[in-house]
C-alpha cells in the first residue's frame, strides 16, 4: 500500500545572498509578500493537503523562523484587550500544532542536498515531501497536494516542473522525460544547473518535491556537484529507474521570490489578487504609472 504523505522538509539554512543586506541578520524566508512571510506561504501550502509535521533545517540568524510559529501570548493578550480580532486571528493562525515541528540546524551551508540529508533521522523511512519556500506557488489544490497525488498513484518520487526559456536552464535543476500523459512524465535523466546548449530539455524543476527514503542512501555519499555543493539533484539523480520517478507539469501560479524581480512580482501579484488589497493597489499601481 502507498504511504501516505505526513512530513515536509523546510530547508531555510541558504545564505540569500542574493538579498544581502536585507538578509544580513534576518533569514530570505521571512521577507514577507504582502503580510505573510515566506515561510508562511509553504506551511499553509502543506497544511492545505494535509501535511502537518515540519523539519526545518536551518542555520544562524534563524531564530525568527521558529519563533514565528509559536504561540506569541503577550501580543495575543493585547490584541485581544484592544479587541482586535482579525489581527488576532491572522496571528493565532501562523502556529503549528505542538510537537510538530523540529528545528533542526545544517551548520555549514553545504548545498540543498546537504541540508535535505540534515533531516534524515526526523524523516526515517517514508516518502516526505520537500519545499523550498523562496518559491512561492498557489493553486488549488496545492502545488504539494498535487505532487502527493501523484505519488498515490505512482508509488514513486514525484517533482513538479515548469518550462523555462532555455537560456535560464543553468539556474534550474532540469529534467528529461518521456511518455508524458496528463501532466505526468517518467523521468529519464536530471542535471544541476546545465549550460542552455548542454540542456536535455527546458523543463526546470520549481522547489516542490515529494521522495522516496532511498534519496537519503545517496546523500550520504556527500558528493559535490554544480557550484562545489552537495546537489539534490544529483542524488534524485541516482534514483532514477531503480525506484518510479516522474516529473509532474505544474500549471498553477508560481513566484521565484529568491529573486528579487520574482519577489516584487509576487507582491504585486498578490496584492492585486487578494480581496482586501486589490482595489487600492490597483488605483495606486495605475498611478505610479502615470507617473
Ligand atoms: P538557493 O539556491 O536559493 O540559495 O537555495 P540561498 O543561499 O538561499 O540564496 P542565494 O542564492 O545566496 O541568494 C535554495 C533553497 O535551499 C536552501 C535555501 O535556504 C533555499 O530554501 N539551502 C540552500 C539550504 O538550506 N542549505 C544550503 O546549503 C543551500
Amino acid at each position: 500500500m502507498v504511504q501516505r504523505i505526513r512530513k515536509a522538509v523546510l530547508p531555510v539554512a541558504g545564505l540569500g545572498t542574493r538579498f544581502l543586506p536585507a538578509t544580513k541578520a534576518m533569514p530570505k524566508e521571512m521577507l514577507t509578500v504582502v503580510d505573510r512571510p515566506l515561510i508562511q506561504y509553504a506551511v499553509e501550502e502543506c497544511l492545505q493537503a494535509g501535511i502537518d509535521e515540519f523539519v526545518f533545517v536551518s542555520g544562524r540568524n534563524k531564530g525568527a523562523l521558529e519563533d514565528h510559529f509559536d504561540h506569541a501570548y503577550e501580543l495575543e493578550m493585547t490584541l485581544q484587550q484592544r479587541k482586535k480580532a482579525p489581527e488576532l486571528k491572522q496571528t493565532q493562525a501562523a502556529t503549528i500544532k505542538p510537537g510538530n515541528a523540529i528545528f533542526t540546524r545544517q551548520q555549514k551551508p553545504l548545498g540543498l542536498g546537504h541540508a535535505v540529508w540534515c533531516a534524515r533521522h526526523w524523516i526515517g523511512r517514508e516518502p516526505f515531501a520537500v519545499l523550498l519556500p523562496d518559491e512561492l506557488t498557489l493553486d488549488t489544490p496545492s502545488c504539494i497536494g498535487q505532487l502527493a497525488a501523484a505519488h498515490d498513484k505512482t508509488g514513486g518520487s514525484v517533482v513538479a516542473v515548469m518550462d523555462v526559456p532555455r537560456k535560464q536552464t543553468k539556474s534550474y535543476g532540469i529534467a528529461a522525460v518521456k511518455d508524458e500523459k496528463d501532466g505526468l512524465a517518467e523521468i529519464t535523466g536530471m542535471v544541476e544547473k546545465p549550460k542552455p546548449e548542454d540542456a536535455p530539455s527546458t523543463l526546470a524543476l520549481i522547489g516542490r518535491y515529494v521522495l522516496l527514503p532511498e534519496v537519503f542512501d545517496h546523500l550520504d555519499q556527500h558528493e559535490t556537484g554544480a557550484g562545489g555543493e552537495i546537489q539534490l539533484t544529483d542524488a534524485m539523480a541516482k534514483m532514477i529507474g531503480n525506484e518510479p520517478f516522474h516529473a509532474m507539469r505544474y500549471t498553477g501560479r508560481r513566484y521565484d521570490c529568491g529573486s528579487r524581480l520574482g519577489f516584487l512580482e509576487a507582491n504585486v501579484a498578490i496584492s492585486l489578487d487578494r480581496e482586501d488589497t486589490k482595489a487600492e493597489s490597483r488605483a495606486l499601481i495605475e498611478r505610479l504609472m502615470k507617473g
